[in-house]
């Protein structure tokens, strides 16, 4: 039986247990740029014990921003500024990964404790958003899009291989595109907010055409030795989930055949009127066991799943192979010593820098 704290083995890199911190937008960020926040937030993070720090999304262009604060990579200065944190996630013995992203017609927002709704179109701070249709999301989010054109859509595939080769250079060892809650990606695949009729909309095909050739843009330059991952919401909650979900598993087995080496299995967000399980404890691990099984597809999964026996759950009944721990980090960085202790882990402080890890089993 799997167990949250053995290794995993991805193309060539050793994870030291399943637990990862996903990517979570700090949104403290100016010009796209990382600064001391970010240095400090995620050294914390990856000396806790995590095996796998995912670096917030991080948009490929400026208007794949979510807000002004968001990351960017569409520069070498990020790229460069970026390293640093690469490399102490690395001192630290975690494998830092880095997700890419494009906010389409949820770009241009305030951040969440502002409002987490769009910046007014006429406000200097604002920009235009883009999108497969002219369709607001809704809600807080009620700005039209601009439907992209088929030379907006080449441009975006063109910035996440950009953007891939920077995260590259700048030592990220796992890449994660975000083609979930409702940005961009999630947005060609959703019928919730595609209405093409060109190549890029109507059937699965079209519909899913954007995620696959972008995947196969970055797939160019991001080295075949390194997992190179996608974050997808494949249901919405939304009453047709069998559907979805059966368009979600074929797209993870053509995303398989077109060099994808693991899912991050999520929620689509692409519709304010969706019902979420919120407050059931690990309730997309059968989701994500299915997509792995059907798809023959390693997966991740998140999502409450942050009091140490779920996650443990969620490990040894294969649910996932990988379990992601998000506000429960925030609450805590050392996370995984602390699930390590609360499941009697014969050595709880293993993943810890020596200066903690001595003192720790001593008293
Ligand atoms: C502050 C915050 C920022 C987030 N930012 C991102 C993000 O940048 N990309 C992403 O895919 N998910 C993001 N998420 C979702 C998390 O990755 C994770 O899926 C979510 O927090 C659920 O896990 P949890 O219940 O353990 O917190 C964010 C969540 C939080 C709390």
């Amino acid at each position: 039986m799997p167990s949250l704290f053995q290794p995993y083995a991805l193309k060539d890199v050793a994870l030291r247990n399943r637990i990862v911190v996903p990517p979570m937008c700090q949104y403290q960020a100016t010009d796209g740029l990382v600064n001391d926040w970010h240095s400090v937030h995620y050294a914390s993070l990856a000396r806790g014990g995590a095996s796998l720090v995912i670096v917030e999304a991080t948009a490929v262009s400026p208007e794949g921003r979510i807000t002004p604060a968001c990351l960017g990579l569409w520069n070498d200065a990020q790229a460069e500024a970026l390293a640093p944190i690469a490399r102490s996630i690395e001192a630290a013995g975690a494998v830092p990964g880095i997700q890419i992203a494009h906010a389409g017609r949820k770009a241009s927002a305030n951040v969440p404790w502002e409002g987490d709704d769009h910046i007014p179109a006429d406000d200097p701070r604002a920009w235009e958003t883009i999108a497969p249709s002219a369709v607001a999301f809704g809600g807080g989010l009620n700005r039209v899009p601009r439907e992209m054109t088929i030379d907006d859509i080449a441009r975006v595939k063109t910035d996440f291989a950009a953007a891939a080769r920077r995260a590259r250079d700048a030592g990220f060892r796992w890449l994660e595109l975000h083609f979930a809650h409702g940005y961009l990606g999630q947005s060609f695949f959703s019928t919730h907010s595609n209405q093409r009729t060109d190549d890029y909309g109507g059937s699965f095909e079209n519909r899913t055409r954007f995620l696959r050739e972008t995947l196969a843009a970055v797939r160019e330059v991001w080295p075949e030795n390194l997992p190179l991952t996608v974050r997808f919401g494949v249901l919405e909650y939304d009453g047709r989930d069998e559907e979805t979900l059966a368009e979600s598993i074929e797209l993870a087995r053509r995303f398989k055949r077109g060099g994808l080496d693991l899912m991050s299995v999520s929620v689509g967000f692409s519709t304010p009127q969706a019902n979420v399980p919120w407050t059931e404890a690990g309730f997309l691990g059968p989701i994500s066991q299915r997509v792995g099984r059907e798809a023959g597809l390693p997966v991740s999964v998140a999502w409450n799943m942050g009091r140490p026996e779920v996650a443990s759950k969620i490990i040894e009944n294969a649910q996932a192979d990988l379990v992601q721990i998000g506000k429960g980090h925030l609450a805590d960085p050392h996370w995984t010593y602390a699930a390590a202790r609360a499941l009697e882990e014969p050595d709880a402080s293993q993943w810890l820098p020596p200066s903690y890890a001595y003192w720790l089993r001593r008293y």
